[in-house]
């Protein structure tokens, strides 16, 4: 480990927010981002995330247990901002923040800002599901997950993660549901049409950082890579913890004949057909889309790049989680695409912001 003599500390807010706890003599807990331990590499400081005991027993997982005098102060360092220039227009991420995610990673937790059009969607009484977002003022989501909400109770919180504490090195941003559009043709059962678009007042933008972005929609006749897609999003069963991770997994679209007729007796009934409007993705049995997941979006990288995505789908009926193969249904975006792009215009939203 080589010590990094940084002009500047990185984030101010998690300073604010940081814990300040004293963990040794001399010592207290601070974001990685604002110790001066770490590697810099092409003119990138990366903060060393490695734990030492100390960290463990006296530090949040997302602090170290920093001498005093190597602690950075809050507002000055590297500026992330400078780095959104080199995004894409949407679906695009940053590596860097790929290397957020301290030691004891779990394969199936998402990292910081992976997923950066990733959104929590709350209710009067809570977390409901997730989302992507598509225009700083349009959000999408599964229509059974908002389909007994009104607009005025409803929250969308962007730029999240551990959505137990707030020590991200930068903070997420909540707004306020101004419109709540659901698909007119939804029918839960057979699920069919299985959308919403939650709409913020123009007052209310996000503001596009480098850990909250937008994702692409597919055209209608694209073409996207079905091989290597993930879904992802927040579990109910997590948001009493200590710790609220999104998960995500890899999955891969079916084409629609191989989607089984097991599946389509166990969980759509004998007469439901599977068309244009949904999509049948399957994984790994370890990898659980089961239950407690209200809605979550299914992203898929655009042909001939691993690292820009668009949305493929959203999550409308459970997986299948007894059989040796993971499958589950979604709604198929591409396939609304028309509706979707209608809606925002008669609004005058800007839809370039979703466009490949
Ligand atoms: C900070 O303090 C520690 C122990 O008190 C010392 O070993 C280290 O050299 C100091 N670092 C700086 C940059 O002054
Ligand atoms: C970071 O960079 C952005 C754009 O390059 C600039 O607008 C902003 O003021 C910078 N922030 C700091 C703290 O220097
Ligand atoms: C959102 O709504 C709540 C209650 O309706 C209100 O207190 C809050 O100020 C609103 N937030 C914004 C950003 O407008
Ligand atoms: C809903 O269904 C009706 C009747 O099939 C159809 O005419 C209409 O275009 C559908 N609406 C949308 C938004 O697809
Ligand atoms: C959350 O609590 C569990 C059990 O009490 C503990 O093992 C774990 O380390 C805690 N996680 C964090 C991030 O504090
Ligand atoms: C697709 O199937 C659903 C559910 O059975 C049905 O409601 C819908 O009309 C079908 N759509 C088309 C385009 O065939
Ligand atoms: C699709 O993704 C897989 C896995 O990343 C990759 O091996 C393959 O080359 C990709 N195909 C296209 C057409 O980009």
């Amino acid at each position: 480990m080589q010590i990094v003599f940084l002009i500047c500390a990185i984030f101010c807010v998690a300073a604010v927010l940081g814990s300040s706890e004293s963990c040794a003599p001399g010592k207290r807990c601070v974001s990685y981002d604002l110790c001066n331990e770490g590697l810099l590499v092409d003119g990138h400081f990366y903060s060393d995330r490695s734990r030492t005991l100390q960290d463990e027993q006296h530090c949040h997982y997302m602090e170290k247990c920093c001498n005093v005098n190597e602690t950075l102060s809050a507002g000055s360092g590297f500026n992330y901002s400078d780095s959104l220039s080199a995004l894409p227009q949407c679906g695009g991420r940053l590596d860097l923040w790929l290397h957020l995610r301290p030691l004891g990673y779990k394969k199936q937790e998402s990292k910081f800002g992976e997923f950066p059009w990733l959104v929590a969607i709350y209710g009067a009484d809570g977390y409901l599901c997730s989302g992507a977002l598509l225009t700083p003022l349009a959000v999408i989501t599964a229509a059974h997950c908002v389909q007994d909400q009104v607009a005025t109770d409803l929250r969308v919180v962007a730029g999240e993660w551990d959505a137990a504490v707030q020590l991200e090195p930068l903070p997420h941003q909540e707004r306020n549901v101004s419109e709540l559009l659901i698909h007119p043709n939804h029918t839960q059962s057979p699920a069919a049409h299985n959308l919403a678009l939650l709409l913020l007042d123009s007052q209310e933008a996000f503001q596009l950082t480098p850990h909250v972005q937008v994702i692409c929609l597919p055209p209608p006749q694209l073409i996207y890579n079905y091989s290597q897609c993930y879904v992802a999003g927040w579990r109910h069963s997590q948001f009493n913890g200590n710790e609220t991770l999104p998960r995500r997994w890899p999955l891969y679209i079916l084409p629609r004949d191989q989607c089984g007729s097991k599946l389509r007796l166990a969980i759509l009934g004998r007469r439901y057909a599977l068309n244009e409007t949904l999509l049948c993705a399957g994984g790994d049995k370890d990898a659980i889309v089961c239950g407690d997941m209200g809605a979550i979006p299914l992203m898929c990288p655009l042909s001939g790049s691993n690292d820009r995505y668009v949305l493929a789908g959203l999550l409308a009926r459970a997986a299948r989680c007894d059989g040796p193969q993971l499958l589950s249904i979604y709604s198929n975006v591409k396939f609304y695409r028309r509706w979707i792009d209608q809606k925002l215009r008669e609004r005058e939203l800007d839809i370039r912001h979703y466009m490949v």
